[in-house]
């Protein structure tokens, strides 16, 4: 790019499943940041429905082809691993003012770790503010469809996971009276 620092962005997460809520602010980041990074959190105090494996190799499917977007997972302090990685912001999807009051705190704790690096806030579009991975799970688990909610790869994993052959309609059609 003609010579000039690219910046890289890292967009940190559990993506216990990626939903599209995440894809939009990907796609969002990719219009302000050269490069981003997601970034998958390896937590061993949780028991995610998919693998750490599962994820990447979903995230990666999402994006192949496309070079400004890449897939890694850290362990420990985030701000590290993103010095490490040589990004100087933090991505996070803000869907609500719910979402605020942890995301600032960490925002703030963050840069008192490491003031090298900016959180920047992106909202997602407004079809994807109720949008969450732990509903997308529970939906699903409960029978419910998510085909408009997440990417094709994920809907299929779920299926597989759950022995479900054919996705639901996300609403019964009304009949003509
Ligand atoms: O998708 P999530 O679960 O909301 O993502 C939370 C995540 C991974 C961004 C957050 O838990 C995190 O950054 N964990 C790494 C540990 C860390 O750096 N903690 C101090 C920051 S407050």
């Amino acid at each position: 790019m003609n010579g000039k620092r690219r910046t890289l962005a890292v967009f940190p997460g559990s993506f216990d499943p990626i939903t599209n809520g995440h894809l939009d602010i990907i796609e969002r980041s990719l219009t302000v940041f050269d490069l981003v990074t997601v970034a998958i959190l390896v937590n061993l105090e949780k028991q995610p429905l998919f693998t750490v494996e599962e994820r990447v190799e979903i995230i990666r499917e999402e994006y192949q082809g496309n070079p400004r977007v890449k897939v890694d997972t850290f362990t420990g302090l985030l701000v590290d691993y993103a010095e490490k990685a040589g990004a100087t912001v933090i991505v996070r999807g803000l869907r609500a003012i719910s979402d605020f009051e942890f995301e600032f705190q960490m925002a703030l704790m963050n840069r008192h770790l490491n003031s090298r690096i900016e959180t920047v806030f992106m909202m997602p579009a407004e079809r994807y503010s109720y949008l969450s991975s732990r509903l997308v799970k529970e939906v699903f688990q409960l029978g419910g469809g998510v085909r408009e909610l997440v990417p094709a790869g994920v809907e299929r994993r779920l299926r597989e996971k759950y022995g479900r052959s054919r996705a639901p309609q996300t609403a019964p059609r009304r009949r003509a009276r």
